[in-house]
């Protein structure tokens, strides 16, 4: 975004240092903070705020979306994007494999124990639609776990997001892991959990996606 719009000078938050290092285009620059904090910028400041796959580490959500809108000029544009925790499938036969059920439920009571919404995008057009924010859409995209797509358009989602799940994700130092973590679970009971849940992922056997 910012090599295609040069004009624009554009600030990246998170409240753990991820970001690149070398390669920033010099209209990008990184801060280390909450967005759950007040943000430090006057109102009226930004044209267009972006948040992606925050689900976990956000608390009040109506909170942080009352700051888009106060910090938004306007006629500014807020987009957002998150995958659910959650796995659906074609066929009913996620429902009856071994591994996968159990881990969904495993993820449910930790929502409840920790008691933070880490799928909040059912909600989020009626409280966008509340804080006064005009002409909300809200699009779903089907995204294929596993071994199982077709067509290329498919594959290449599903080569994308075995990648992220299994990798970026679904390790315990990130989204899914920071769910147990929260919840108290170990590194070995973590582990020890996981590689079954893979394997019937990855079996062919069931048709599971996920859904942005
Ligand atoms: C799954 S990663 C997504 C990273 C990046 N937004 C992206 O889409 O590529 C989730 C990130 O959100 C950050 N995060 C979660 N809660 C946050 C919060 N309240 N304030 C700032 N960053 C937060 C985490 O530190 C983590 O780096």
């Amino acid at each position: 975004m910012a090599a295609r719009y040069p004009q624009a000078q554009i600030t990246g938050v998170d409240v753990y240092p991820i970001q690149r290092r070398v390669g920033i285009p010099p209209n990008v620059k990184f801060e280390i903070d909450d967005v759950e904090n007040p943000w430090k910028y006057p109102d009226n400041t930004f044209d267009f705020v972006h948040a992606r796959s925050l689900a976990g580490g956000v608390r009040n959500w109506p909170a942080l979306f009352r700051q888009v809108y106060n910090k938004l000029k306007p006629g500014g544009l807020f987009e957002m994007t998150e995958i659910a925790l959650n796995i659906f499938d074609f066929d009913g036969k996620f429902a009856e494999a071994e591994m996968c059920p159990e881990f969904l439920q495993i993820c449910r009571d930790l929502y409840k124990e920790v008691d933070m919404d880490f799928n909040p995008s059912p909600h989020v057009p009626d409280w966008l639609v509340e804080i006064d924010f005009e002409k909300v859409v809200q699009r779903s995209e089907i995204l294929p776990l596993g071994n199982w797509a077709q067509d290329e358009k498919m594959k290449t989602r599903q080569r994308l997001v075995n990648k992220i799940t299994n990798e970026d994700y679904c390790t315990l130092d990130n989204h899914c892991g920071l769910l147990f973590q929260k919840g108290g679970w170990t590194k070995a009971q973590y582990d020890a959990l996981m590689p079954d849940f893979w394997k019937e992922i990855y079996s062919g056997d069931i048709r599971p996606y996920i859904r942005a």
